[in-house]
């Protein structure tokens, strides 16, 4: 993007003095008419894997940062845009690069392990001392008779080297435009839309003068989301983004005045130049913006979003402006009209006056923002700004404050204050009332208890608020004041004014978590010197399709091209949770331009029902809703939008019904469950009672979670015109299901219908069922066009439609001995199904199999419903109710050691099985490796040191408080449904000697194509080069299981081994004749015997089952064991938290591939991070899903990894039943290896209760306190009980209408 100023140079941003500089951006955010005379590098630009990679690209692939790939791309293209600018990055660099691009397999570690490579050794961590090392530095301290364990995933000597003199240079041709270009307007004219780029700025004033409702469009980080995501719509945008007067920054003797068309970035820059240039006390308000630019939206977003657009979009959740306010910020605005003010230009203060209303302002609708004028700070002057969101980084605030108080010179006494908060209220508010009180006081703690006071009179948060969370904001305007009054007293107190006393332990108020990038230490065994050093099993070899999906060459369903004449479709969805339907009406939509059909019940040729062991659910609803999001039609049209608008003119009218139904506790009100229920019991619970010390009751509830896998859910379909066959490319975990309803849908045989998958950008469970049934919607619109029809789920449908893990409450009775040994445990379940079963008995069933975590509790009943509600159905999601099952008895132990008073690792050690034994549903368990894991992670986490270091931390801290907390692991591998314990391969040998492999498991990222490679090229002796895998598809395996239960490469290694096996055995006497020959010949030779070179690999799996009436069985073919500590600090007075250090030490057998394995646990582990600390699904009382997006639901971003996150495999760990001695490694559903260290994330969540406890301590509270799953600031916030969350009157439940509801 290039503009020219006066001089007649070519720059970017006037500012920015440079010739060309290069910016990561959101494409989806970009307008394509915004990018003239821009030069565009996307991943493809950077390199191939047909000519040349580029370092970036191949670092990160090298170093295993590529799962599914979905993320890769972006990673490779914010990594390639600091290159470009920063040759040689500082590790803080890139962490800042990478704020804003997620990633959903990862866990993160392994892409900054590959970008961290591009440091020089000065530009390191900074972060290594004594006793932590540099993340340069990360050679785990191995003990010396430790030779068979490495630390080694990847090796950096043979990384291209960075060569900028071989990038990309900016086109002479756009230099060439840039100059001849001079001040011409540009217009895009479009179907729908005008887009109007000014030359100047005299007409940039002309346009808002003739179009003064039309929007100025720079960086259309608001405009483009209210388009896109809200149906806003507008004609005409004015684009002045090359208007210099807009960009330029001045350094005034007073202040800094800054174009209202700077980016966030420059401003960011500029500020940071300013603060290491003047003195400390001109500089406070540009601290307080730079502190929080830092962490204002996301690098790429602040590279787009402009100052101007962050003022005028008056939206009290962004963050500038209470900042700007308090800081006494003046707005120069500029009109056509020079007879109204002088010279066309007019000067405004920003304050809450400036804000008439929610996206409102005092600007005219004919005039430009064109500076914002900032001043120095003076001496006796104090600002701070503080912002709480759902996640630390690329999360909009819930409240934002900007505080800035004067004092007369060489006093203590409040000359001036002013304090401005966001997101408690439409617009910014101000609490003046509040701040005339305190002028003229002292600072001390009287001043402060009465701005308290006066603080709360004056935040208008009614209790049912927009955006809810009302106790919560209210505290948090507390908690800000108060480390404002703190920090000012601090500085006061170095100033050398005699000011009240601050304690030591008060100072940890004024701390803020660091971000760091996360660092970490690997162990795993090698392989014994005697294998074959071309033997790749045990070896960490990386992702088969990592190099592709660095490149942008990978293919996912939707990069197919498209096909002559295909439609595309969108669903159209119920807006009632449980209704009958009186009509829909399409005749509008028909009428809509490149609608080619409306499809509903009658269009369905076959059966309009999808059947999955008994449970019915309708393809289209027919007569009665059940849910929101719940599909009752579908619009196929030429283009996506033109469907999407139609759909909005589907009218469908309803008859509401009852009950409606959405939360468990209501479900258990109304008895409304799913049968059957299940139970499980071992010893005599009813008859424990009596030989305890002590019993209590108590709950867990834990919320569900959203898969956000970054590829959406969709397909194509593709009639074939003949015999009704039909062709999809979907993106499914399970081809044969899907293969199987189409087929039925169509009334067809399922020999007619071919279902492809590549590979899936993520699947975690939730690509099994839904699926199904959209591939059979879009089959049935290709059926009755006979055009190929593309369906590709928005975020928000995907989210609103297909149903995530399932939120659960567990309550239970339990005694114990007073030494914490618990004999019996009593515990019901409740899970919130949804609308239809889908998995939701199975999940159930896994989560009662799992209650008992390997503890010994003799008397244990575990009883398990699943509540029918009117949510969208929930199903599988990694894990499979492990997560949740488990979590519930973590919770009991839990309690039970605050109840004794003694650590948690104590109580968890105390109760374990040692022994060879029996589990509650009577299946042989030996505990052995369990024991090792959890020995081992205790001994290598020095649980013991720390556990110490925490007690001083936290009695030297009142307001920052530390916790941990070291949990065990037994997690059933396979399917309990016996006869889904099969995997399938097919082996084609071609002439030349290639091998083509294809087996029933779907590639998601967990590498099941990769391990499956690895083991073929075992048996066939040949290199992995050799070997071939290009797709999944029902034509070649027929009737696959799902990718699921932790098996899939089990089962999928198994069968493979079989094929090749069959080979080998056809070609022995070829080769023993020919023993010196080459693979090659040896195949050219079997040919010619007419030898079969093709073979069909089978694994027949356990038999597993469990008689739900006896309560017994055997439903799972092993265990996989593991434990893992955590450290969290939490911040009591936001409810933030930082995640210290994580150490997990996992039992999968003998590693297949270490790299791919230890990828899987830490991906695993961050999900599950995500379920129980951060990710938080919202509904309206209405039933409606409010989370539908990445700026309402958030899941883990760099931020959030630990900053030390350490991951051993258990060595000589074997396991005799699975491939090569291995254990659930890269199963499909769920990521394998990675489905049970979901639950690790746990940890996290048990160590901030422990803060917690610890912070209420200090209030003089003890005793247990409730807190659900996830652990979120507002949980957190409000548990940490203390002077202000009492000054917060507690609103009535009942009393008035909630934002969301806990379902
Ligand atoms: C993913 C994401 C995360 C974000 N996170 C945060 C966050 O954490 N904190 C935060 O504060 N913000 C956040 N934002 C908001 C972002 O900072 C603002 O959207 C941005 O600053 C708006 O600038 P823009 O140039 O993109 O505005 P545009 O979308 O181009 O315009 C916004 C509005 O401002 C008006 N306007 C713009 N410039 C002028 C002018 N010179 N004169 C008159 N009218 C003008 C336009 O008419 C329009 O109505 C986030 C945005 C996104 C997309
Ligand atoms: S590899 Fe990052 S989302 Fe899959």
């Amino acid at each position: 993007m290039t503009c020219k100023d006066q001089s007649d140079e070519l720059i970017f941003f006037i500012n920015g003095r440079k010739p060309v500089s290069h910016f990561s951006v959101n494409a989806c955010l970009l307008p394509i008419v915004s990018l003239h005379g821009v030069a565009v590098t996307t991943v493809e630009g950077v390199g191939s894997t047909k000519t040349k990679l580029h370092p970036v690209q191949e670092r990160i692939a090298k170093a295993h940062g590529s799962q599914c790939g979905f993320c890769t791309p972006g990673m490779v293209m914010s990594m390639y845009t600091l290159l470009r600018n920063i040759p040689e990055p500082s590790i803080e660099d890139i962490r800042e690069a990478l704020t804003g691009n997620l990633c959903r397999c990862t866990g993160y570690r392994p892409i900054i392990d590959g970008f961290k490579t591009f440091c020089g050794a000065s530009k390191c961590c900074q972060n290594g001392n004594d006793t932590k090392n540099c993340c340069l530095d990360q050679e785990p301290e191995l003990n010396q008779e430790d030779d068979e364990i490495s630390s080694e995933l990847f090796k950096t000597d043979d990384f291209l080297p960075l060569d900028p003199t071989q990038d990309l240079i900016f086109p002479p041709e756009l230099m060439l435009l840039a100059r001849q270009q001079g001040s011409g307007r540009l217009v895009f004219q479009g179907e729908r839309l005008c887009w109007i780029s000014p030359g100047n700025l005299a007409e940039l004033l002309e346009l808002k003068a003739q179009h003064p409702s039309t929007p100025l469009v720079i960086g259309n980080t608001t405009v483009g989301p209210n388009m896109k995501l809200k149906g806003v719509s507008h004609p005409l945008i004015i684009a002045p983004a090359g208007i210099v007067e807009l960009s330029v920054v001045k350094n005034l003797e007073d202040g800094i005045s800054f174009g209202a068309g700077c980016s966030l970035s420059v401003m960011k820059d500029e500020l940071k130049r300013v603060v290491s240039e003047l003195s400390e006390e001109k500089v406070e308000v540009y601290q307080a913006l730079l502190q929080t630019l830092s962490c204002l939206a996301g690098k790429r977003i602040r590279n787009m979003a402009t100052l101007g657009g962050n003022i005028l979009s008056a939206n009290p959740k962004y963050d500038l402006n209470s900042i700007l306010s308090a800081g006494g910020c003046t707005l120069t605005l500029a009109s056509k009209d020079p007879f109204l003010f002088p010279g066309g230009l007019r000067e405004i203060h920003l304050n809450e006056e400036f804000f008439t209303g929610f996206e409102k302002t005092a600007i005219r609708p004919d005039e430009v923002l064109l500076s914002v004028y900032v001043p120095h700070s003076r001496q006796w002057e104090f600002m701070l700004a503080f912002r709480q969101a759902q996640r630390r980084e690329f999360s909009f605030s819930i409240v934002n404050s900007g505080m800035k108080v004067v004092f007369k010179e060489g006093t203590n006494v409040v000359d001036d204050i002013r304090m401005f908060f966001g997101g408690v209220g439409p617009t910014m508010v101000r609490t003046k009332h509040m701040c005339q009180e305190l002028v003229g006081r002292p600072w001390n703690e009287e001043l402060l208890t009465e701005a308290c006071r006066l603080l709360l009179d004056e935040i208008p948060l009614q209790a049912s608020a927009h955006g809810g969370m009302v106790e919560f904001k209210k505290t948090l305007t507390l908690s800000f004041l108060f480390k404002f009054y703190l920090h000012v007293l601090q500085r006061l107190r170095e100033k050398g004014l005699c000011v009240d006393e601050l304690p030591s332990e008060y100072l940890s108020a004024l701390k803020s978590f660091r971000n760091e990038v996360p660092q970490g230490q690997h162990r795993y065994q090698v392989v014994s010197a005697a294998q074959f050093s071309d033997d790749p099993i045990g070896r960490p070899y990386l992702h088969q399709s990592a190099f592709k999906q660095a490149t942008g060459e990978a293919v996912y369903y939707d990069d197919l091209p498209s096909i002559e004449g295909e439609l595309f479709l969108v669903p159209v969805t119920s807006s009632r949770p449980h209704a009958k339907i009186i009509s829909i009406d399409a005749a509008a939509a028909l009428s809509m331009p490149g609608v080619a059909a409306f499809l509903s019940a009658p269009d369905v040729p076959g059966n309009n029902r999808r059947s999955w062991f008994g449970d019915i659910e309708e393809l289209f609803v027919e007569e009665e809703v059940t849910c929101v999001g719940q599909i009752i039609g579908a619009i196929v049209a030429d283009t996506r939008e033109n469907a999407r608008r139609a759909v909005e003119c589907v009218k469908v009218t309803y008859e509401d019904l009852t009950p409606v139904l959405f939360t468990i506790e209501e479900a258990i009100e109304q008895q409304s469950f799913y049968n059957p229920q299940r139970k499980l019991e071992r010893g005599s619970v009813d008859g424990a009672w009596e030989s305890v010390d002590h019993i209590f009751e108590g709950e867990i509830y834990m919320g569900g979670q959203e898969h956000f896998y970054m590829e959406t859910q969709g397909l194509i379909a593709v009639p074939k015109g003949e015999d009704g066959e039909m062709e999809l490319f979907a993106a499914t975990q399970h081809a044969a299901f899907t293969q199987e309803v189409v087929a039925t849908t169509l009334g067809v045989e399922a020999n007619k219908i071919t279902c492809h998958v590549k590979r899936l950008g993520g699947g975690f469970g939730g690509k099994v069922m839904k699926i199904a049934s959209l591939s059979a919607i879009a089959a049935i619109a290709a059926h009755k066009t006979g055009r190929s029809v593309r369906l590709v789920l928005d975020r928000g449908d995907d989210m609103l439609i297909t149903g995530g893990r399932h939120p659960f409450l567990g309550r239970y009775k339990v005694g114990f001995m007073k030494d914490g040994t618990i004999v019996a445990a009593d515990i019901i379940y409740y899970s919130n199904g949804g609308n239809t079963l889908d998995e939701s008995l199975f999940i159930m069933e896994k989560a009662l199999l799992h209650m008992d975590n390997g503890y010994r509790i003799p008397h244990l009943r575990g009883r398990g419903f699943v509540c029918r509600t009117n949510l969208p159905s929930n199903t599988a999601f990694r894990g499979f109710g492990g997560p949740q099952g488990l979590m519930v008895i973590e919770s009991v132990l839990h309690e039970v050691a605050a109840k004794c008073g003694i650590p948690t690792e104590r109580v968890r050690d105390m109760n374990m099985c040692r022994e060879v034994s029996l589990t509650h549903h009577k299946q042989l368990f030996d505990p052995g490796d369990m024991v090792r894991c959890w020995e081992q992670c205790l001994q290598q986490a020095c649980v013991e040191n720390r556990r110490l270091a925490i007690q001083e931390f936290n009695k030297n801290n009142r307001w920052r408080k530390r916790g941990l907390c070291t949990v065990p692991l037994k997690f059933g591998v396979s399917f309990s449904k016996g006869f889904h314990n099969q995997g399938a391969a097919l082996l084609h040998i071609y002439k030349d000697g290639s091998v083509l492999l294809t087996h029933g498991g779907t590639e998601m990222g967990q590498g099941i194509n990769t391990k499956a490679i690895q083991v073929a090229s075992r048996i066939l002796k040949i290199p992995m080069s050799s070997i071939h895998i290009t797709e999944t598809c029902t034509g070649n395996v027929p009737n696959a299981a799902p990718s699921a239960a932790s098996f899939g490469t089990d089962a999928v290694g198994m069968a493979v081994k079989d094929a090749c096996e069959k080979i080998m055995k056809r070609l022995k006497p070829i080769m023993q004749e020919n023993p010196k020959d080459t693979w090659a010949a040896w195949i050219k030779e079997a040919y010619c015997q007419k030898v079969s070179l093709s073979a069909t690999g089978f694994f027949m799996g356990p038999h597993t089952n469990v008689d739900w009436e006896k309560g017994e069985g055997m439903p799972y073919y092993y265990f996989t064991f593991g434990a893992c500590c955590s450290e969290v600090e939490v911040d009591c007075l936001t409810g933030d938290h930082k995640n210290i250090r994580t150490d997990i030490v996992m039992d999968v057998g003998q590693s297949l591939n270490p790299a791919l394995d230890i990828g899987q646990i830490e991906g695993g582990f961050v999900q599950g991070l995500g379920l129980y600390t951060i990710e938080e699904l919202q509904f309206s009382p209405e039933g409606v899903l409010r989370t539908r997006g990445p700026s309402q639901y958030k899941v883990p971003a760099l931020c959030d990894v630990p900053a030390q996150l350490n991951v051993s495999l258990l060595a000589n760990a074997h396991n005799p039943h699975a491939i090569y001695f291995s254990k659930a490694r890269a199963a499909g559903d769920m990521g394998g290896i990675g489905e049970p260290t979901v639950f690790f994330g746990c940890t996290l969540f048990y160590a901030i209760k422990e803060a917690i406890a610890a912070a209420r301590k200090d209030s003089g509270l003890s005793g247990s306190f409730p807190l659900s799953s996830p652990a979120t600031p507002e949980k957190i916030r409000l548990a940490c009980v203390d002077r202000f969350t009492q000054m917060v009157p507690a609103v009535e439940p009942g009393s008035f209408t909630p934002w969301t509801i806990g379902v």
